[in-house]
């Protein structure tokens, strides 16, 4: 019996601490990512929006200034609008997702 207890209790501490290790990583993956997100937005958006977000055209709004959802915002980064051209065809939606929640940072 007491044997049982122990190598439930190993088990029990074996699989929390796999848990905590793939915790880490899917940290380090997400700061990869936001790290690629922001590379994108420096080439692709930043020629409009200025890299800070502070529009650098008359027409592209401060994004630092956006009401808009997080909803909202995915739609118009993957249709366009405008003179806002659409991404849909050219990133792919885990990506169009990353730079919507991206520029929050902005505000
Ligand atoms: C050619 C210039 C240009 C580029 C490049 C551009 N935008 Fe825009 N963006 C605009 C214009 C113009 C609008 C306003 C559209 C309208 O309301 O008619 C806009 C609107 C937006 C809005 C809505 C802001 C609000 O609150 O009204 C978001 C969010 C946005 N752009 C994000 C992005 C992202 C992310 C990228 C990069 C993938 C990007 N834009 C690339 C010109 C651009």
């Amino acid at each position: 019996m007491r044997f049982i207890i122990i190598v439930l209790c190993g088990i029990l501490i074996f699989s929390s601490c796999r848990n905590k290790s793939k915790q880490k990583n899917d940290t380090v993956s997400d700061n990869m990512f936001m790290a690629e997100v922001s590379r994108v937005y420096g080439f692709k958006c930043a020629i409009c929006h200025g890299k800070e977000g502070v529009s650098v055209i008359k027409t592209a709004p401060n994004l630092t200034e956006s009401q808009m959802t997080l909803e909202e915002r995915i739609a118009i980064i993957k249709y366009g609008k405008t003179s806002m051209p659409p991404q849909k065809d050219v990133l792919d939606a885990k990506t169009i997702k990353g730079l919507a929640l991206y520029i929050e940072r902005f505000k």
